[in-house]
């Protein structure tokens, strides 16, 4: 059986990732695949200790932020995303590789190819098939949620900024991987374009 579709989705925070995994997750299941969502950090439960941590933890220096998606990533990848794909299922995941690049590597001016390498150790160089950026003003995105901000939330604008400007470079620079959205579209046009997108991969 061949290996499954990996998909992964991006953006700031309140882009409106989970709604779009929901979306193309359905229409791949209409069109007779098996699909599993997931997301990270924290889907599984050494994850969801490790998201515990990381996002309401104190005292976490960034080094020690880094390690913890780290942790939760080679675990996911593991338990979860390999074993998926293996199976020749489609996953899909609410935030991956690219959300350490842009908040730790960037956001937290680790280091975009430090933080890089670090991750693609923690997932034994799996990247996605396509990766889905939903672009959003980080005002807007942030003014979405109305959930108590968490630690990452909490980062301030000029963080928020620089995550955004992180996603976009990224973007830029590996065209093949992914697919830029603007989040403030109506969801119904963000979920044709992906799967327009999705399409092309079948
Ligand atoms: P979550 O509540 O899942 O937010 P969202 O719904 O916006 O995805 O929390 C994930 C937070 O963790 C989000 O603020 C981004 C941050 N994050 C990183 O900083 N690095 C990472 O590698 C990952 C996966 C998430």
């Amino acid at each position: 059986m061949s290996r499954g579709l990996f998909v992964s989705f991006e953006g700031g925070d309140g882009a409106g990732k989970s709604t779009q995994v929901a979306a193309l997750a359905q229409w791949l299941e209409d069109l007779g695949r098996t699909v599993v969502c997931t997301f990270e950090p924290g889907d599984t439960p050494l994850g969801a200790v490790l998201r515990q941590a990381v996002q309401h933890g104190d005292h976490v220096n960034a080094r020690t932020e880094a390690l913890l998606y780290a942790a939760d990533r080679a675990h996911h990848v593991a338990a979860v995303v390999r074993p998926a794909l293996a199976r020749g299922d489609d996953v899909l995941t609410d935030r991956y590789l690219d959300s350490s690049v842009a908040y730790q590597g960037v956001g937290r001016e680790l280091g975009a190819d430090t933080v890089e390498k670090l991750s693609l150790w923690a997932a034994d160089g799996l990247l996605p098939d396509l990766t889905v950026l939903l672009d959003i003003d980080p005002k807007v995105g942030l003014g979405r949620l109305n959930t108590a901000p968490d630690r990452l939330e909490s980062a301030g604008d000029r963080f928020h900024r620089r995550v955004r400007k992180a996603f976009l470079a990224r973007a830029a620079a590996d065209p093949d991987r992914f697919c830029v959205v603007d989040a403030t579209l109506p969801r119904k046009v963000i979920a044709e374009a992906v799967r327009e997108r999705v399409h092309t991969l079948l």
